[in-house]
């Protein structure tokens, strides 16, 4: 049997439909809103990874640092046979759980970018001939149908972006996680943590412009898509710290009056100028509410890792 298999759970006209229905429902609506999904087309994914190498985006190396520190312990607690990570992306970070789930048998990588999937196995092949690989297109807000891979399984979602989703999601996402817990499997979850504000603005307004290159991005994948005729530089890109969500909101905000045609939705938007579109939540987490979360879907938090400096944590959990 290929080491490789992609699966892709969902039919094309699917990621269709979610996209058209989307962008309606969020630019029709006051303020006007965008899923962070959509970022990620082929360009969307590389500008992400090219994010997690900037001076100022410190979550990437943080996780990095927790993960080298504690896979071994990560290891002897879960004994993973199968590990599953949502959102897997470019799977780089995940080398180094890789390197210490000696029992593993199945990789199984989960995302709506088809480019990191097949980036991500081509790499992890090259460096683990043994591995068995089978990645998934799909949406993990979803339900999902996973192969038949032997347990213990570790499920893995790495990097903060749990905080991409709102509240409410979050629930409904921990309780669809919750589901594909057997007993004896467990859920090693990333978060980003409160800190300066400073800090935390300059990680998303890099002085580069790479994450205001990826923000633009989705205008690009809407004028792909849906024949829209957005201009990105009609729009200026924003990261701005709530302080009462605890989250970072990143915005466009247009710079002059303008209208946008959506040919394939038959829709005409208008902006005023200095209107703006929320395109992401990145929401940060202290201890209690992570615990209350997990908790409130019923998991219970039995490991919490931070890096030296206490700027991003993993947590591991187990159902209960
Ligand atoms: N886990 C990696 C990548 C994080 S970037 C890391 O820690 O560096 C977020 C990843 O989640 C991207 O690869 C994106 O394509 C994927 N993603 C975002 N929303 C998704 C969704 N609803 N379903 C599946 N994958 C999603
Ligand atoms: C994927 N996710 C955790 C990133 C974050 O930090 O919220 C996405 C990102 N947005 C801007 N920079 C990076």
């Amino acid at each position: 049997m290929s080491p490789f298999q992609l699966t892709r759970t969902l039919p094309e006209d699917a990621t269709d439909a979610a996209l058209r229905a989307d962008v309606l429902q969020g630019l029709t609506r006051t303020p006007k809103t965008l899923p962070p999904k959509w970022f990620y087309d082929a360009r969307g994914s590389e500008l992400f990874d090219e994010i997690t190498t900037l001076p100022e985006y410190y979550p990437t190396r943080a996780e990095r640092e927790i993960l080298l520190d504690r896979a071994p312990e990560i290891a002897a607690a879960t004994g993973a046979r199968t590990l599953i990570e949502l959102g897997s992306g470019s799977s780089d970070k995940t080398r180094h759980l890789l390197d210490e789930l000696t029992g593993l048998v199945s990789y199984v990588p989960v995302d709506v970018s088809e480019s990191a999937l097949n980036g991500a196995a081509a790499a992890l092949l090259a460096e683990r001939p043994g591995l068995r690989v089978h990645a998934l297109i799909a949406d993990f807000t979803h339900a999902l149908t996973l192969p038949a891979t032997p347990g213990p399984r570790l499920v893995a979602f790495l990097g903060g972006t749990i905080g991409n989703l709102l509240p409410a999601e979050r629930a409904e996402f921990l309780a669809l996680v919750r589901t594909l817990l057997e007993p004896g499997d467990a859920l090693l979850l990333g978060t980003d943590l409160v800190k300066d504000e400073s800090v935390l603005v300059r990680a998303y307004d890099d002085a580069a412009g790479v994450t205001a290159a990826f923000n633009k991005n989705v205008l690009t994948v809407i004028n792909r898509e849906l024949g829209a005729d957005f201009s990105p530089a009609d729009f200026s890109h924003l990261a701005r710290w709530d302080p009462e969500r605890e989250w970072i909101e990143m915005r466009l905000r247009a710079r002059r009056a303008l209208s946008v045609k959506i040919p394939e939705l038959d829709l005409v938007v208008h902006f005023a100028a200095g209107e703006e579109v929320r395109t992401e939540v990145s929401a940060k987490f202290r201890q209690d509410r992570v615990r209350d979360e997990l908790r409130g879907a019923g998991m219970e938090l039995r490991y919490w890792w931070t890096d030296g400096a206490e700027r991003f944590a993993l947590s591991l959990a187990t159902a209960v």
